[in-house]
């Protein structure tokens, strides 16, 4: 199990003064411009008093703002929490984007870094946090520049003046993305889950306090504030409030990020925003929530993509990275490679699934399915992993035993030797 364990802590102005650069900046909304279009003002009533903490927290409340990074707890909630608990308080943000498929915050950050920031400082102004931790992925290289010079910017103006800004990089472990890992990894440790209670809300940090959001959720907060919660929420359908980033792969003609109604079908993402099906292709099934959150047949490509929905079918929307397959792709398949991603990422601090990954990927690598023992072991994972990796890692497996049967019969027809290149051996 392959984890570097550090994040490198180097202030902005130390990066930009070693002249930091990346060739490959596209072109996106700089502080310049985003002020000039009338960003900050939203902030700025904030630090003047203009607007309230509670009154903040009560829009996005109303507004039905949800955590974006997958989980869905409400943000104004979560804020109350922090501030329920004592000073001095801390703040997070999550963007690690581990979560296969998933893509719509290096878009954000990538087109619109300001909004993000905005909807960040004033997070940090609502929970009183000293300093903000922005843990960033460190495969988003592209990203990192533009926030190193944006953050640089910002930090010679009135606006950031009531926290420090800190820009961590991950290094290439998916779990550093759960919260508690990313905490652990943010104060130098290796990326292991912690148990809750306590949250991280009360033992976050360096044992404060502190406020986890995603960049997506942050991003929101802005236009919500500037617009109004019934703005956002009428954005929505089909029971859904507000608007979503979906992150939309494999196959169809148009993939990419589709910020539509929160609570759009899997059937309008293709048919109405990613141009159909690619040519030969057939719907055939769908991840709704990257590799955690199961997989569901075309059958049931009218469900609303929002977070409750899915879970009686046992899926789940999460970070809403929704990959599409065809007849073209065989179920028990991606099920085995998605095993093999989560055995290969496992932190290996529990038995349940540094265990049970490996047997589970190694169970799946036969043709013919041994479906009790796959059973049981999924059980076990379930209920006894530390955290969502293992707890969610056998979703991908339940889901093809439940809903494609076919191919699961299918695949214990192939000769023997037809994956044979597939077992992939010991996950490095
Ligand atoms: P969770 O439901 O345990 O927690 C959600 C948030 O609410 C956390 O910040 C937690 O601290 C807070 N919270 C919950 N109950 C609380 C309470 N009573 N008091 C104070 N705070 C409370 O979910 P978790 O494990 O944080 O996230 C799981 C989700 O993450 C999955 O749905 C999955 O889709 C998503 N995910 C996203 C990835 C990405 O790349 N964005 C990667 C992998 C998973
Ligand atoms: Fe680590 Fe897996 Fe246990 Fe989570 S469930 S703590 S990833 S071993």
């Amino acid at each position: 199990h392959n984890h570097i364990d550090h994040a490198t802590a180097e202030t902005v102005a130390e990066a930009v003064e070693h002249g930091h650069t990346h060739p490959v900046v596209p072109l996106y909304r700089d502080f310049d411009q985003y002020v000039a279009e009338g960003g900050y003002q939203v902030l700025a009533r904030c630090l003047s008093g203009d607007l309230t903490v509670e009154s903040v927290m009560e829009t996005l409340l109303d507004g039905g703002l949800r955590g974006l990074g997958g989980a869905g707890f409400p943000t104004g909630r979560k804020w109350g929490f922090v501030r329920a608990a004592s000073k001095p308080r801390l703040m997070a943000v999550n963007g690690d984007e581990g979560e296969p498929g998933t893509f719509k915050d290096r878009y954000f950050l990538e087109t619109n870094p300001h909004a993000f920031l905005e909807g960040m400082l004033i997070g940090a102004w609502a929970v009183e946090a000293e300093a903000v931790y922005i843990y960033l992925r460190d495969e988003y290289p592209v990203a990192r520049e533009i926030l190193l010079a944006e953050i640089a910017k910002l930090n010679k103006t009135e606006f950031a003046k009531h926290t420090k800004i800190w820009l961590r990089r991950g290094a290439g472990a998916y779990i550093c993305g759960e919260e508690s890992a990313m905490i652990e990894s943010i104060e130098g440790n290796r990326g292991y889950p912690r148990h809750r209670p306590p949250y991280v809300a009360q033992v976050g940090i360096f044992n404060r306090p502190t406020l986890v959001n995603n960049v997506e959720t942050l991003y929101w907060i802005p236009k919500i504030l500037e617009k109004g919660a019934q703005w956002f929420a009428d954005h929505g359908k089909n029971g859904a409030k507000g608007l979503r980033s979906y992150s939309v792969s494999g196959r169809v003609k148009n993939p990419g990020v589709k910020t539509v109604a929160a609570g759009t079908t899997v059937r309008e993402l293709i048919e109405e925003h990613c141009g159909g099906m690619l040519d030969g292709h057939e719907f055939k099934g769908y991840l709704p929530g990257g590799a955690s959150g199961g997989i569901l047949p075309a059958s049931m490509g009218d469900l609303p993509l929002e977070f409750g929905v899915l879970e009686p079918h046992g899926a789940f929307v999460g970070s809403h990275a929704v990959v599409i397959l065809s007849n073209h792709d065989d179920m028990t398949d991606v099920a085995f490679n998605l095993m093999h991603f989560f055995e290969t990422e496992s932190c290996g601090q529990c038995t349940p699934c540094r265990n049970g990954t490996e047997k589970a990927r190694r169970l799946m690598a036969q043709n013919r399915w041994d479906l009790p023992a796959m059973e049981d072991l999924s059980k076990v994972m379930r209920d006894a992993s530390i955290c969502g990796l293992g707890q969610a890692a056998p979703n991908p497996l339940i889901s093809v035993l439940k809903f494609f049967e076919e191919d699961v019969k299918a695949r214990g027809e192939r000769p023997e030797d037809f994956l044979a290149d597939r077992t992939l051996g010991d996950a490095p």
